[in-house]
This record gives structure tokens, C-alpha cells and sequence, in this order.
């Protein structure tokens, strides 16, 4: 997030522990190929790759090529037209592997000896960040491990930071309890807990949008705003995650981390600055001022789906409940919508509408304010039956950009009006290079920028919000699963959700 953007990161090592993983090798090492090929990365980088399967350096550096290559012209996160040879070289050669149990202690130490003699040989100057591309169980031992060999251990001018990946718990005590053990071990400020979506630029924009403009803060109130809706639609479905989708579901795998990023962005308060502690001051304040509620009202105002068979994007899709590793009796949701209220002086009375699901008509992240309807009074003798009101859609992918609509008076002697749009698409201004997403955060964490990573109140405060819903699913039966084709905009009761308050979702067409 910082302006240090201009500068080199500082010498270090990189562990990534999960080396031989999908996240890895496909949003990692292609986000340091791309820092490397913008200069970020020190010649005093170097990576470590830590893994349970055996194999040598070349067996890593190999299938990281392989994979680099599959890349090209396809439509992964990162999807290059070409491997610069000179690049990928460049680090390729700063890798070494170690294969080791995450849950044997001389793994840790023979890490340790790697890291001293890579200090000592390579100049990473004591500098090392560990990255747990792992699956999440692993967390607590992991960092463990890293405390008891001493690895954790800042002096000398050298910082040791970890990064967490989500998910981040499982519920807000589980949650609680991972951070107080790491806690125990690091300093926050070593602490970088990853939500990519803060990695998306047009995640970074809607700070930018509203606190570097003067023309739409002043509108963004209840004084100006109806309601707000976030959409996070997906058309993928749970793919080969089945067995980490049942016990994980739509609620908790999207909501109190990717979705409440973009609440927290769209309806926090101006930071008083862009520090790292200040601004993630204020987009706690803003999830912890969710309105509590029970379940009564969790029942009422949350909306769960999972989607049954259909077409999505011309192609036949099998019920979740069909998917590989999902029970045929499944409950899990892959769909939920929820209606939640804000309580402060800002926000009081502006309903958010969020929604997110797997396997829907169409992939559609996005913002959209809606103001609202202008007084009718100057129309009212004329040929204008019906005022569309004024939407802001603030576009996080794809078609990334931000559209502004309002009425004009369509050519003609009658006074009949128009809803048109103003329309800004990031790739007419800018060139977008083919990005993971993980560049910013990685450079972030080696320059020791903590403004886009979520702090330990900030998960809880999450955790929080949501437990409600949570202990209300858990506690009864959704009755009507499926009850959302694949390729469909998700369930009736969703449309009812906003219905019931004369409002409808924005389509997803
Ligand atoms: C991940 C979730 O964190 O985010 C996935 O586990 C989801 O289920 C993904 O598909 C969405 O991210 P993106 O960047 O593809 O919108």
C-alpha cells in the first residue's frame, strides 16, 4: 500500500512451507516472477521450499517451470503471454528446497541451520519471512516449531515475520484461540494474516475513490443512501475442494474475510492517516458496529442456499450434493445472502444487503450504492412516469472499473428520461499487467507494510458478526437444499429477503 512502491525490497529469505502446493505454485511463485521481473526483489533474495514430499531442489525448480509454462495463454489468476526466460532464471536460481515434517522439530532446526548459513553466504542479512501455504491445522504447530528453534527471534536489526493464510479459524473461538497462541510466540506487528481480496487493486481504489476525491465522501451517508448491496457471485462451483467445503461453506470460507473487507472499505470511516494501525483501527470499528442479533433474527435475515444442477455459462453442472467428496445428503450452504445494519451516526437505518454463492449465472464481485430518488416535484406535469433512482458500481472484477448512473432527458420536444451510465474501466487508463494478486501483499510483508493484512481484532471482530448465523444453521435443518439451480441467481428466499423491504438484487446478467 505504501509509496516505498518505488524501492527494492530489503535483503531476506523467503520460507514457504506447502511448497509442492496449489497455492504456491500458482499464486505465489508467480507473484515473486512478476516482483522479480518489476525489480522489487534484492539480489539478496532468496527462497526456501519446505515440504513432506522427498525431492531435491531441481524437482522443485522443475515443476514450478512446468507450471510457470501451463500458464501461458491460459485463463488462471495469472495468465502471462510469454515466461521471460531471464527473469524466471534470476530466481529460479535463489531457490533451495528442504524436505521436512511439519510436526518434527529437527525440521525447524535444520531450517534454522539453512537459514544461517544463507545469512552468512547469500547476505539475507537475518531477514526471514515464513509463509504458511499450508493447510490451516498446521498453523499453531507450525509457528511453534519456528518459536522453539528461535527462528521467530528478532535482534540485530533483523525482522522475522510470519505469514498466516486463511482460513483463519473456524468460528470466533477457535479463531480467539489461534491467536492467542501465536500471540504467545510473536509480536503483532510480525504478524501478516493474508485476505487476498486486499490485493485486488480495485479492492485498494475504493479507498482511493472516496478518501482522494472530494465530490463523493460528502454523499456517503444515510443522509444520500438507500442501501448498499455487495455481491461476491461466483460461476465456479466447489471444483475439487470438496472436502474442505464441508466443513468450511459459503459463510464462513467468504464472508467474515473477503466480504467484510469490502464493507469495511466501502463504509469506514476517513483514517487520519494511511498508516497501517490507523487505518485498520477504522475498518475494525466499522465490523464491530454490526448490529448484534439473535437467531430468531439470524433465521430472518440470513438466507443459506446450495445449488442443485444446471447450466452454467452453456456448460451442464452436477448438484453440489454430486460433487466428489460431499456427502449426497449434504446440508452445507454454497450460497448465502444477508441483511445487516450498521450502528453508527453514518450508517443508522442503511440496510447492507450482502450476498455471495457458488455456481450463479455469472462472476460478478462488485459495489453498488444506491442513492436516494430525487424529489418527483419538477416532473410532475410531464411525460415522466417513473425516476430510475442513482446507482454507484464500484466493479472488483471482472471489467474492473467504477460506472456512476443517473437519468438524462432523452433527445425529442416530450421531457422523457433515460437511465445512462458514466463509465470508467480501469483497462482504458491503465495498463494491467497479468497479476496474482499476491504481488502487493508479498512486497508489503518484505517492506514490512501491515496496512493491507487484518489484525488480531480485526478476524475476531468478523468472527463475531457472524457467529450468530453460525450457531442458527447449526442448529437447524435448511429443509429445502437444493433449492438454487447451478447458472441461477441463488434462491427465492434471497429475492424475498430484499422484496420484503421493496427492494430487489441488482441483476447479475
Ligand atoms: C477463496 C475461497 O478464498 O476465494 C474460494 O476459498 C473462492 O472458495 C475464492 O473461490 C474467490 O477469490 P477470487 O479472487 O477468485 O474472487
Amino acid at each position: 500500500m505504501a509509496d516505498s512502491h518505488e524501492q527494492r525490497a530489503p535483503p531476506c529469505a523467503m520460507v514457504i512451507f506447502g511448497a509442492g502446493g496449489d497455492l504456491t505454485r500458482r499464486l505465489v511463485v508467480p507473484a515473486l516472477y512478476n516482483l522479480a521481473g518489476a525489480r522489487r526483489l534484492p539480489d539478496e533474495f532468496r527462497l526456501v521450499g519446505v515440504d513432506l514430499a522427498a525431492g531435491t531442489v531441481e524437482d522443485w525448480r522443475s515443476g514450478l517451470t512446468r507450471m510457470m509454462d501451463s500458464f501461458v495463454g491460459s485463463d488462471g489468476a495469472f495468465n502471462a503471454d510469454h515466461i521471460d526466460r531471464a527473469t524466471w532464471q534470476w530466481l529460479t536460481d535463489r531457490m533451495s528446497y528442504l524436505q521436512g515434517n511439519l510436526e518434527d522439530p529437527q525440521t525447524y532446526r535444520r531450517l534454522g541451520e539453512h537459514l544461517a548459513s544463507l545469512d552468512k553466504t547469500a547476505g539475507t542479512a537475518g531477514n526471514h519471512l515464513f509463509y504458511l501455504a499450508i493447510a490451516d491445522r498446521f498453523f499453531s504447530t507450525t509457528i511453534a516449531g519456528l518459536a522453539s528453534a528461535g527462528l521467530t527471534r528478532e535482534g540485530d536489526g533483523c525482522w522475522r515475520r510470519v505469514v498466516v493464510e486463511k482460513p483463519f479459524g473456524h468460528d470466533l473461538a477457535s479463531a480467539k484461540a489461534l491467536n492467542a497462541g501465536i500471540l504467545k510466540v510473536l509480536g503483532e506487528r510480525q504478524v501478516y494474516r493474508i485476505d487476498h481480496f486486499l490485493g485486488k487493486e480495485t479492492v485498494q481504489n475504493i479507498m482511493a475513490l472516496r478518501f482522494a476525491n472530494g465530490v463523493f465522501e460528502p454523499l456517503w451517508n444515510r443522509q444520500h443512501i438507500d442501501h448498499v448491496q455487495i455481491t461476491a457471485a461466483e460461476t465456479v462451483g466447489v471444483e475439487h475442494r470438496g472436502r474442505f467445503y464441508e466443513r468450511t461453506g459459503a459463510l464462513r470460507d467468504m464472508v467474515p474475510n473477503h466480504v467484510f473487507q469490502l464493507l469495511a472499505m466501502t463504509a469506514m470511516e476517513p483514517p487520519i492517516s494511511f498508516d497501517a494501525d490507523a487505518v485498520r483501527a477504522k475498518k475494525a470499528e466499522v465490523i464491530e458496529a454490526i448490529r448484534p442479533f439473535g437467531p430468531g433474527q439470524a433465521m430472518r435475515d440470513a438466507v443459506r442456499g446450495q445449488y442443485g444442477a444446471g447450466t452454467v455459462l452453456g456448460r451442464a453442472v452436477r448438484a453440489y450434493r454430486q460433487e466428489p467428496d460431499v456427502a449426497p445428503d449434504s446440508n452445507i450452504e454454497t450460497y448465502i445472502a444477508w441483511k445487516l445494519q450498521i450502528d453508527n451516526w453514518r450508517w443508522a437505518g442503511v440496510p447492507f444487503y450482502l450476498r455471495t454463492g457458488k455456481s450463479m449465472q455469472r462472476r460478478s464481485t462488485e459495489i453498488a450504492i444506491r442513492f436516494h430518488q430525487a424529489p418527483y416535484t419538477l416532473f410532475r406535469d410531464t411525460d415522466v412516469e417513473r425516476m430510475n433512482p442513482n446507482w454507484m458500481i464500484l466493479r472488483i472484477q471482472p471489467d474492473e472499473g467504477i460506472a456512476l448512473q443517473f437519468a438524462a432527458k432523452q433527445p425529442g420536444p416530450s421531457v422523457q428520461l433515460s437511465t445512462v451510465s458514466m463509465d470508467f474501466a480501469y483497462k482504458t487508463y491503465f495498463r494491467m499487467a497479468p497479476n496474482t494478486g499476491y504481488e502487493t501483499l508479498l512486497y508489503d510483508c518484505l517492506i514490512g507494510d501491515a496496512t493491507l493484512f487484518r489484525r488480531a481484532d480485526n478476524i475476531e471482530a468478523g468472527w463475531r458478526a457472524v457467529q450468530p448465523i453460525l450457531d442458527a444453521w447449526a442448529n437447524t435443518r435448511p429443509g429445502d437444499f437444493p433449492n438454487y439451480a447451478a447458472g441461477s441467481n441463488g434462491p427465492a428466499a434471497a429475492d424475498e429477503l430484499l422484496g420484503r423491504d421493496g427492494r430487489a438484487w441488482r441483476p447479475l446478467e
